[in-house]
């Protein structure tokens, strides 16, 4: 097992990362919470494969468990699920010293975690999460969120857990494209932050049962996640950089319509995007270029979009909720693990750069 401390002021807390660890470690973090009532907020796929799979570790502490099971999706990730929490909280009695447990992956963990952080103005929540970008990605770093209509995530909160419990062995249910796209996000922080993480990862071929692998990769992973939300809890700053390959990423999203391609295969895109910026914009060296394009094509199925004109690429970025005006804060790497922040990168300038990419490159992306 490997364990890492998360250090926020005034609050810091402990993320282990292992196999089969979940039964020895969740007890001591809700006993020393002095919490009698465990909520677990989970949905139907994770309730099915694992059935009471909480309940059954805390079953002998005296504590009180109840599960709240939501529907299953990122669909799902909206107001009126989020409401049947407080529905399902009310109901049991919750009261202030409630613990919730979020079970499953970016979706609960984001919705569980905002409950935490609004129920009777704010309760001890704990993160189980089961899918490898939860693992790497969502359940570090204290942000939640449901979304709204008209955006993704755009009604949450900061909200830091009292301990995470990454528990390698639900990875044995995940389905390998899930496990794919959660390994892109992983792959980003070694793009942003540490080449040495690149190439470990680069030795190794994704294997679903590679626990140690895996253990390893996620840790290294979760550590450069936690000191960048340590420097920069809020995303006044630096924390910008976890969004590299996200502009390109959301727009993939929005553009080809939500579900068509997973979050984490179109960063993946993206981030091949915004390293090929980088270089044409003489800010990578080529041979940081071809280092990262040639182990992204290994990895990453084309993206396949409708064309576009200017405009449509417009607002499809600037309705990005991290853009501001025209132009965007742009994440660019000065080399193979190290990113900067561009500062108002006009879209022109991208669209240009966007129409040289998907002719150059249609194996990243395709224009049909
Ligand atoms: N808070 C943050 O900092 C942050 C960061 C990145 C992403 N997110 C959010 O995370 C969400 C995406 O998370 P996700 O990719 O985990 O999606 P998800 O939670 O929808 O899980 C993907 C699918 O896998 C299923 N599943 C989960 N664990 C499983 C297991 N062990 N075995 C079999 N099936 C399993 C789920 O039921 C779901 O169908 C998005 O809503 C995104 O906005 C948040
Ligand atoms: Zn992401």
């Amino acid at each position: 097992m490997n364990t890492l401390q998360i250090n926020l002021p005034g609050r810091e807390y402990k993320i282990d990362i292992g196999l089969n660890i979940l039964d020895e470690q969740l007890l001591e973090p809700v006993l020393l919470s002095g919490t009698d009532h465990v909520v677990v907020v989970t949905n139907t796929v994770l309730q099915d494969l694992y059935p009471n799979c909480i309940s059954k570790v805390l079953q002998e502490s005296g504590v009180r468990v109840t599960t709240c099971v939501l529907p299953d999706g990122e669909a799902y990730k909206n107001l009126d699920t989020f409401s049947k929490i407080f529905d399902f909280l009310m109901k049991v009695s919750a009261n202030r010293k409630t613990m919730l447990v979020a079970f499953g992956g970016g979706v609960i963990g984001d919705m569980a975690g905002f409950a935490a952080a609004t129920f009777m103005r704010g309760i001890p929540f704990i993160q189980v999460p089961t899918t490898l970008l939860a693992h790497v990605d969502s359940s570090v770093g204290g942000k939640t969120a449901v979304n709204h209509p008209l955006g993704k995530n755009t009604i949450g909160s900061f909200k830091q857990p009292e301990y995470v419990c990454i528990e390698l062995s639900f990875l044995k249910t995940l389905p390998f494209r899930e496990l794919k796209a959660g390994y892109l996000e992983l792959l980003k922080h070694g793009f942003i932050r540490d080449a040495n993480l690149f190439e470990f990862i680069q030795g190794h071929t994704l294997k679903p049962l590679d626990f140690e692998f895996l253990e390893e990769a996620i840790f290294r992973s979760c550590a450069i996640k936690g000191r960048v939300v340590e420097q920069d809890e809020t995303e006044t700053g630096v924390r910008a950089i976890l969004n590299f390959g996200h502009t390109l990423g959301h727009l993939i999203e929005t553009h080809a319509g939500y579900g068509t391609y997973l979050h984490g295969e179109a960063v993946g895109a993206g981030m091949c995007f915004a390293a090929f910026v980088s270089w044409r914009w003489n800010e990578l060296s080529e041979k940081d270029w071809k280092r990262i394009c040639g182990y992204l094509r290994q990895i990453l199925a084309p993206v396949i979009l409708h064309s576009l004109d200017l405009e449509l690429f417009r607002d499809l970025i600037l309705h990005d909720k991290k853009a501001q005006k025209q132009a965007v804060n742009f994440i660019m790497l000065k080399k193979l693990g190290e990113s900067f922040i561009q500062q108002d990168t006009s879209v022109e300038k991208l669209w240009d750069e966007f129409n040289q990419f998907t002719a150059l490159y249609p194996e990243f992306v395709e224009l049909r």
